[in-house]
């Protein structure tokens, strides 16, 4: 798609549209999709769209910043491009393009473990920019702790430890559609790539795509790509709280913890010594009928009573909901899908419009609430108050 064509996306929807296009139905689902009847999938949405703001009127609002502090630095807005795995089978080394995205845009990059980019080929492509590294816990956890020294080598600022994810959840759209990978080249996936000639001259161009950080790990029953197909099944279900300190003494530097949605979660965390937890459910992909992480975040800030950052992620699609996030008390929110549906549609060009998008109706939504600074987003400007405990 040209550069001119990708300004013709006006919304995070536009560019799902143009990803759905491009990309074959099986590679589409496996982004797009949820858990089972992909309830929280919806909910998370549904939760940010219930959130009504109260704007303030005849401020000066000629000029907004809308830089502000994420786990101690600065960064140019309170949104960061969250851990996707296996972008790579949507567009070649997706990750870089993600990551090369948020750089222009001055916010950090969360890595996958599952990503189709290595540790190091990140850090060789946005030198000096802020990288998160996230780490599974893989049943080998020699290896997990291998990845995170390399993430310590390449320079990486925080590890961020995803917890909600003992097992994979059930997604049914891949199930379906019986997207696997290695491709499967049954007559109907082929009819499907073919339909698709610019995704398919891309990847026959660049290769099959690799999870390339789980080079060398020993799946038994599982190619090191076969983890695609069969999320968790490399995960460690044992993962509990002393391993978590374990990891937390072997890395010894800025940690975080992804797929929060309780207090008392929360609470062990602070005594943990966790910088920041991030309140999420996977985008809706693990736990079908789990609370919308929207509805849940007042109860983990409660609880976290300002000892650590609290982020926030699923559903945002607009930048009006980074509003909303932030006036019911979260420091940040991250993206999976909106960046995802970008870089799907056209590589980088799209994933910075992504950020773009984003970023106006961020700045815009603020000026339209008279908030003149992320301080000014402020718990008066919603009509309820959260239901804090
Ligand atoms: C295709 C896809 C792959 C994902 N892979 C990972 C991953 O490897 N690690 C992780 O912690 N979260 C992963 N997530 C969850 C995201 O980090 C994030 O929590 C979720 O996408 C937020 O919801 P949103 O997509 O509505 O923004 C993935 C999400 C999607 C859609």
């Amino acid at each position: 798609m040209s550069i001119y064509g990708i300004k013709r996306a006006f919304s995070i929807e536009d560019l799902r549209i143009r990803a759905r296009r491009r990309l074959p139905r099986g590679v589409f689902d496996l982004y797009d999709g949820g858990a089972e009847d992909e309830l929280t999938l919806r909910e998370n949405r549904a939760a940010f769209e219930r959130i009504r703001l109260r704007p303030r009127v005849l401020r000066d609002v000629s000029h907004v910043e809308t830089a502000c502090s994420v786990l101690g630095a600065r960064s140019a807005m309170p949104l960061l491009i969250g851990p996707t795995g296996a972008v790579g089978f949507g567009w070649p080394h997706g990750e870089v393009a993600l990551a090369r995205a948020a750089q222009q845009f001055g916010i950090p990059f969360v890595l996958s473990t599952s990503a189709t980019s290595s540790i190091e080929r990140i850090a060789q492509a946005v030198p000096g920019h802020r990288l998160w590294f996230q780490a599974y816990i893989l049943k080998d956890n020699a290896f997990t702790l291998r990845l995170i020294e390399r993430a310590r080598q390449a320079g990486y600022e925080a590890v961020m430890i995803t917890v909600d994810l003992p097992v994979g959840g059930k997604r049914e759209r891949d199930l379906r559609n019986d997207f696997s990978v290695p491709f499967r080249w049954t007559p109907r996936n082929l009819a499907g790539f073919a339909r698709k000639p610019a995704w398919a001259l891309a990847q026959l161009w660049a290769g099959q795509p690799q999870l390339e950080n789980l080079l060398g790990l020993e799946a038994p029953k599982t190619s090191t790509s076969g983890i695609v197909s069969s999320v968790g099944r490399n995960y460690d279900a044992s993962f509990d709280w002393d391993a978590l300190a374990r990891i937390r003494d072997a890395w010894g530097g800025k940690l975080v913890v992804k797929g929060v949605v309780r207090d008392d979660d929360t609470e062990r965390l602070v005594r943990l010594g966790c910088d920041a937890v991030v309140v999420s459910n996977h985008g809706g992909r693990q736990l079908d009928g789990g609370i919308a992480t929207m509805d849940a975040l007042p109860e983990v800030l409660s609880a976290a009573a300002g000892r650590l950052e609290v982020m926030v992620d699923g559903g945002v699609r607009r930048g009006v909901d980074i509003v909303r996030a932030l006036a019911v008390g979260a420091q940040a929110v991250l993206v999976g899908r909106a960046t995802l549906y970008g870089v799907c549609a056209a590589g980088l060009p799209g994933a910075s419009r992504a950020l773009e998008i984003l970023s106006d109706e961020l700045n815009r939504s603020m000026r339209l609430c008279g908030a003149r600074n992320i301080a000014e987003i402020t718990p008066d400007l919603l009509c309820q108050a959260p239901a804090l405990r």
